[in-house]
């Protein structure tokens, strides 16, 4: 910070409050050695990039021993590294690089299940009804006349009932895929064991962890049934993205109060450390029960999925933006603002794909920087890229399998990143056989052509990154709105920064100022449609 932002922000931030997030989805980022699949010396071979992009925390996704089932959210041992990507020592290799160039790193902790491989579970099947090894999971007996029935009616996020019977006649419990049995977090075991990894990533210097599933965890007394017609009873389709989002009291799957605990658990091993973080995954639809994850001795943050979740209208994103600031403010925590990740829709697609998809995803990148708190851009993001479908038998997401062929999943947004080349798979890896194919359409967006255009969404993104991080006018935790032209949204930052928002399909006129940075080029003294600026 220079001085004269610290005489406007009365308090210096920690450094998570608002850093340059970039989530790495490892599988699909960069493959160094030619097996199809990304993996972490590809990540430190791209550290140049993400640090002339202005990226300063990396959130990796899991790349811990694991059969794959829900590409690496199924984990077999969460202290170790997957041979697909690598060893321990091009872990410690990466994390040293990364600090060397001033880049955080966080790892992602799957704390809500295992893998069915994992030891445990393993240990599990070949035990006893009634057994410590099987205490570790959530193993319940069926309902009928003879067990036949799944123990409750809860629905699994992928498709199909929560249960799976094994051969004793037992169920267990999985939110997600059969091949990720729940933990039991009753158990003082599952507890310590999560304590040994967490202190296993930091004593290897990690930075902090994104933690998957936050919000779920712990379960409630007697696994009661979830009213019928509620999301965690039924089939939902998921329109544009596989989300756990917990409804309320309908969805007993989710956001049970015994998680605060598990929270303060996690908060005490981290803070036996300096200056490290977490950042949940919380999906909880109610501002108040969301805000609760983020009380001191909780998580230190969670993403901020607001802007998720409105379409590309100026008084829905208004609305939402002063719900999430109120939140967050409650408890005294930053935002963490994402438009992006591996289980939704990329946003150019989102917001209607083609040209006024892109020129909206641009436009919304400018609005979330603009904002206080941190942001998180999710790979190929500032490359513009759109989710692209894939042939059904190329499909890996468990969804596919899961629903019968009915949900495609989130594979179209995971494809692998286009680096350079005229050919797929664009110096993603060598091989041809990518883990999922490199669509043709992602050609013309690599990132060595866009770092020569001026024009392209890299160096828009490029620019706004470099422009948040240098101008003193990016200051103050607060926002005022201005009354702007129907479609259209302005907000002040106390710094004195204005960005304002037209979502018509109408250039239209700005409050005077001077430009520092619009998402498309000006239209003479007018923003363009789907476009965003920023003035002083
Ligand atoms: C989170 C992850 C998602 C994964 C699920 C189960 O929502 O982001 O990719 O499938 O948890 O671990």
């Amino acid at each position: 910070m220079t001085t004269s932002e610290e005489s406007t922000a009365p308090t210096s931030l920690p450094w998570w409050a608002e850093t340059v997030g970039y989530q790495i989805y490892i599988r699909s980022f960069a493959d160094s050695d030619g097996n199809g699949v990304g993996d972490l010396q590809g990540i430190t071979d791209h550290l140049g990039y993400l640090e002339l992009l202005g990226v300063q925390t990396v959130w990796i996704t899991p790349f811990y021993p694991s059969p794959m089932a829900d590409a690496g959210y199924d984990v077999a041992d969460p202290r170790g590294v997957d041979p697909s990507f690598g060893t321990l020592a091009d872990f410690d290799a990466l994390v040293t690089q990364a600090h060397e160039r001033g880049i955080r790193v966080l790892v992602d902790i799957v704390p809500n299940h295992s893998s069915q491989e994992h030891p445990w579970f393993v240990e599990a099947l070949a035990s006893p009804l009634g057994s410590a090894a099987r205490d570790r999971y959530l193993f319940r007996d069926g309902r009928g006349e003879n067990g036949e029935l799944p123990p409750n009616n809860w629905q699994a996020i992928f498709g199909g009932p929560a249960w799976t019977r094994v051969a004793d006649g037992q169920w267990y419990l999985h939110i997600f895929a059969p091949e990720q049995p729940d933990l039991n977090w009753e158990n003082d075991e599952v507890r310590a064991d999560l304590g040994t990894t967490l202190r296993f990533w930091l004593d290897r210097h990690v930075d902090g962890f994104r933690i998957d599933v936050a919000h779920g965890m712990a379960k409630p007394a007697g696994l009661p049934d979830a009213p019928a017609g509620s999301p965690a009873a039924g089939p939902v389709h998921h329109e544009g993205g596989i989300i756990p989002v917990a409804e309320g009291a309908s969805d007993p799957r989710f956001d049970n109060d015994g998680v605060h605990d598990i929270h303060r658990f996690i908060r005490q091993v981290a803070d036996e450390y300096t200056d490290r973080a977490t950042m949940g995954e919380v999906w909880v639809a109610d501002p108040k029960r969301f805000a609760d994850y983020l009380r001191p001795d909780e998580l230190h943050q969670a993403f901020t999925f607001g802007l998720i979740e409105v379409p590309f209208e100026a008084t829905k994103i208004q609305e939402i933006i002063t719900q999430e600031l109120t939140t967050h403010a409650s408890v005294n925590s930053h935002p963490a603002w994402t438009l992006s990740n591996h289980d939704l829709l990329r946003p150019v697609t989102r917001y209607g794909g083609g040209e006024v998809g892109t020129a909206r995803a641009r436009a919304m990148l400018l609005v979330e920087m603009a904002l206080p708190g941190a942001f998180y851009l999710y790979n190929g993001e500032e490359l513009g890229l759109p989710s692209v479908d894939i042939p059904d038998e190329a499909l890996q997401d468990p969804t596919w399998l899961r629903s019968g062929g009915v949900e495609r999943g989130r594979d179209s947004s995971r494809l692998p990143m286009p680096w350079e080349g005229d050919e797929p798979p664009f110096g993603f890896s060598t091989s041809n056989a990518t883990w999922l194919p490199s669509p043709a359409e992602y050609g013309p967006l690599r990132a060595e052509l866009q770092f020569e255009d001026a024009a392209s969404t890299l160096s828009l993104v490029r620019q706004a990154i470099e422009i948040r991080g240098s101008h003193e006018a990016f200051t103050g935790d607060e926002i005022d709105w201005y009354v702007p032209p129907a479609g259209c949204l302005a907000f002040r930052r106390l710094g004195g920064l204005i960005c304002a928002l037209n979502t018509t399909d109408e250039p239209v006129a700005l409050p005077p100022g001077e430009v520092l940075l619009s998402s498309q080029p000006m239209d003479g003294d007018l923003l363009p449609a789907n476009s965003a600026v920023w003035m002083i």
